[in-house]
């Protein structure tokens, strides 16, 4: 089968080339997804489970990629919950052979069904930003009615999808971001913008959750914002500084179907809208990495169309 695959640490970008690879093999509770789409995140090349598995040994050459969705092909020995030929979304593992490929072997549990109205494209662009959102917002910072986020980065892929949840559930949400993140921010509900190259951070005043997509100063600066009780969520790195009277939490997405399956219904009734920027073929994938121009959105990868014609 045709996959991205990279082979050298130090050949960052570069080093991305699209190779045959073996088809995949299903373990017990896996399942063989054919991939229609794929989702990537610009950092995974420096992430540790890009190159080593589970036990720190080399797993070269591998096949980069933790968003999908696709069509369930094959079942491993034991697997529940999933049937061939289902339409299904969800992540791969970070220390196993991911989503640029044209198949990958997957955890059942790691996924969730997809109903025929939502297009694999959109599918794809919501597992990793729609938990992440999802988790440190609620599971982390027990963000409720009436409370007032301050979300950095609320234009990007985590902060998008974190500033709709956190509106829906009647919070007052503060987006920042570049001068051009405004209009996006303010029609996806935050209802203030702050430019975070012009527009003093201190003017927010107090809040009861951070949510940092960016961390270093921006993270260090936030801190102080915290009111007494609050929590800082933050998803960029462990954290340096704390909150005086307030906990400071980083955490690293974990897998959720229940979840995912309640983000696709709220893709269904247009209560959530990720927001997908170019869709290119699996071939583009090393310049779709690469690309240094600001887009607005994910850019996902499309390896096949709906009828499973593959795009080369
Ligand atoms: N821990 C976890 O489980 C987890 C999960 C998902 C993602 N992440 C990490 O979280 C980070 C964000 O992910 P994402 O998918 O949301 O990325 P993204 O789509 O690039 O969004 C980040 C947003 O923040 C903006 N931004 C960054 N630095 C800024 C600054 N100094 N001033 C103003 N705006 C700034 C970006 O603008 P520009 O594009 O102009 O820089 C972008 O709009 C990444 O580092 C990712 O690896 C961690």
């Amino acid at each position: 089968m045709r996959a991205i695959t990279v082979r050298d640490r130090d050949a960052g970008v570069s080093g991305l080339s699209l190779t045959d690879m073996p088809y995949p093999h299903a373990a017990e509770n896996d399942v063989i997804v054919r991939v229609h789409a794929a989702g990537f995140t610009p950092g995974e090349l420096d992430w540790p489970g890009t190159w080593t598995d589970r036990a720190g040994r080399d797993r070269t050459p591998t096949i980069p990629g933790h968003e999908l969705s696709g069509v369930v092909v094959e079942l491993g020995y034991g697997t529940t919950g999933l049937t061939v030929g289902q339409r299904v979304f969800g992540l791969t593992d970070w220390a196993r052979n991911g989503s640029l490929a044209e198949y990958t072997a997957v955890e059942a549990r790691n996924l969730a069904p997809l109903a025929a109205d939502i297009d694999h494209t959109v599918a794809a662009a919501l597992p990793i930003s729609g938990l992440t959102a999802w988790q440190g917002l609620f599971d982390h910072a027990h963000l409720t009615t009436g409370q007032t986020v301050l979300i950095h980065g609320a234009a990007g892929g985590v902060g998008s999808i974190a500033v709709q949840l956190a509106r829906e559930v009647g919070a007052r949400v503060i987006g920042t971001g570049r001068a051009d993140d405004r209009d996006v921010a303010l029609s996806l509900g935050a209802q203030t913008f702050l430019d975070l190259d012009a527009d003093d951070l201190q003017q927010v005043g107090e809040v009861d959750v951070v949510f940092d997509v960016i961390g270093r100063d921006i993270l260090e600066r936030s801190t102080e914002l915290v009111r007494p009780g609050g929590t800082l969520v933050t998803i960029a790195a462990p954290p340096t500084v704390q909150p005086r009277d307030g906990r400071a939490i980083f955490f690293v997405v974990e897998p959720d179907r229940a979840r995912l399956a309640d983000l696709a219904q709220r893709l269904r009734t247009r209560r959530l809208n990720p927001i997908v920027g170019a869709v290119r073929p699996l071939s583009e994938t090393a310049s779709a990495f690469a690309r240094r121009r600001r887009t607005s959105g994910k850019t996902i990868i499309q390896v096949a169309d709906e009828q499973g014609t593959q795009h080369s």
